[in-house]
């Protein structure tokens, strides 16, 4: 299926580097994923002073070895695109886009891996370790992690049929994780829709990105346990999310039992799980959106997000525009550039 699309891209080294460029730098249910009281990451999503030719002279090859890993893993298992791009928006929205989330437990660090959001969910490290290893040879201690993690984000979308674009470059990587802002920053799949602008803003990101980058759920899958809630008991009276369309409330249903089963799986996006598209949007207006976050985007009553999710529904290279331009902004959420952090010579531990 998504095969066909990933043969496309075969040839698509040197698109990886720059041609196609959209962008320009500019649980426990009814709860949230844990306790605290949020934080910034000090990120905002301005100018910064990455770019895209940062390792031009230092690793010319850095386009090729990404991708030389990313082909063969990801038609072998289209998933691994969506994991990939989920983790880099799990690394930026933790203090930073600086690979903090790769760490392991250690001596002065408690693993981002443990928190809520990403606990038994997040997948793809062993993938940004063989890019990373390949990267060590070719440009030793050249190439950070925190970069390795944005490239394959961005050479995943393309991957599964996406846009491209240019990706400054030149972040550098953290010494440090943090567990807290981990479960307080990244958004829960049942949040309101005030929720869901309140800790995008909290970014530096607006009501453009948070629909455009929820569109990142075009791919990937989702667990019984983040949505569960909405089958069976929606507002704590035992009523199903009434915004849930019958019949595919009735497949999850069965997908999802009232007990049990809270690690099964299923699409994001139902009508193509591994292409890039824009049926997400298309999905959420049939009111087969997923999760409660993604259909909130319609029926939260925020009349600009409203109007987004129609109109990159009708107009996918709308979606596809405004996806890379909002990827950018993400991506350069609070980097650590300069003598700042270092860069790692293996993604889960610091040198
Ligand atoms: C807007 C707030 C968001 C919420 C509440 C949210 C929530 C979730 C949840 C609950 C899952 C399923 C996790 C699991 O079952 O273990 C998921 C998966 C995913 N998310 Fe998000 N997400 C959000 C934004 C984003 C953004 C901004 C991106 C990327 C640009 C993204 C990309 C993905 C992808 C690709 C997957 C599938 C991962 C896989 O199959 O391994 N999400 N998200």
């Amino acid at each position: 299926m998504a095969l066909s699309k990933f043969t496309l891209c075969l040839g698509a080294i040197a698109l990886l580097s720059s041609t196609l460029c959209f962008a320009h730098p500019g649980f426990g249910f009814g709860f949230g994923w844990g306790g605290g009281s949020g934080g910034s990451t000090g990120g905002g999503g301005g100018y910064s002073s990455l770019f895209p030719q940062f390792y031009q002279f230092t690793c010319p090859q850095v386009d090729e070895i990404i991708l030389s890993v990313l082909e063969p893993t990801i038609a072998r298992n289209p998933r691994m695109a969506a994991s990939l791009l989920r983790l880099h928006f799990h690394d930026c929205f933790a203090q930073g886009c600086d690979a903090s989330v790769l760490l392991d437990n250690g001596a002065s660090i408690v693993s981002e891996k443990r928190s809520f959001p990403n606990i038994n969910s997040l997948r793809g490290f062993e993938v940004i370790d063989e890019i990373k290893e390949k990267l060590e040879e070719a440009c030793p201690g050249v190439v950070s992690c925190a970069d390795v993690v944005a490239l394959a984000a961005r050479g995943s979308v393309m991957l599964s049929g996406g846009p491209n674009w240019e990706l400054p470059l030149g972040r550098r990587d953290s010494k440090t994780a943090s567990v807290s802002l981990s479960n307080n920053n990244i958004p829960p799949p049942n949040s309101t829709i005030q929720n869901l602008i309140t800790l995008f803003q909290r970014q530096g990101l607006n009501e453009v990105d948070l629909v455009a980058l929820s569109g990142g759920h075009t791919i990937g899958v989702a667990r019984c346990f983040t949505f569960k809630q909405r089958l069976y008991n929606q507002n704590g009276n035992n009523q199903p999310d009434e915004t849930l369309e019958r019949t595919y409330s009735n497949e999850l249903r069965s997908m999802c039992p009232p007990s049990g089963g809270d690690n099964n799986i299923t699409p994001l996006d139902l009508a193509s799980p591994a292409r890039f598209d824009n049926a997400y949007f298309k999905l959420i207006l049939w009111g087969k959106g997923l999760l409660t976050s993604d259909e909130v985007l319609l029926t939260g009553r925020v009349r600009k997000t409203m109007e987004l999710v129609k109109a990159y529904a009708d107009d996918e290279a709308l979606f596809f525009e405004q996806f890379a331009k909002s990827m950018v902004k993400m991506g350069n959420l609070g980097p650590l550039t300069g003598s700042n952090g270092e860069v790692r010579k293996n993604c889960r531990r610091v040198n």
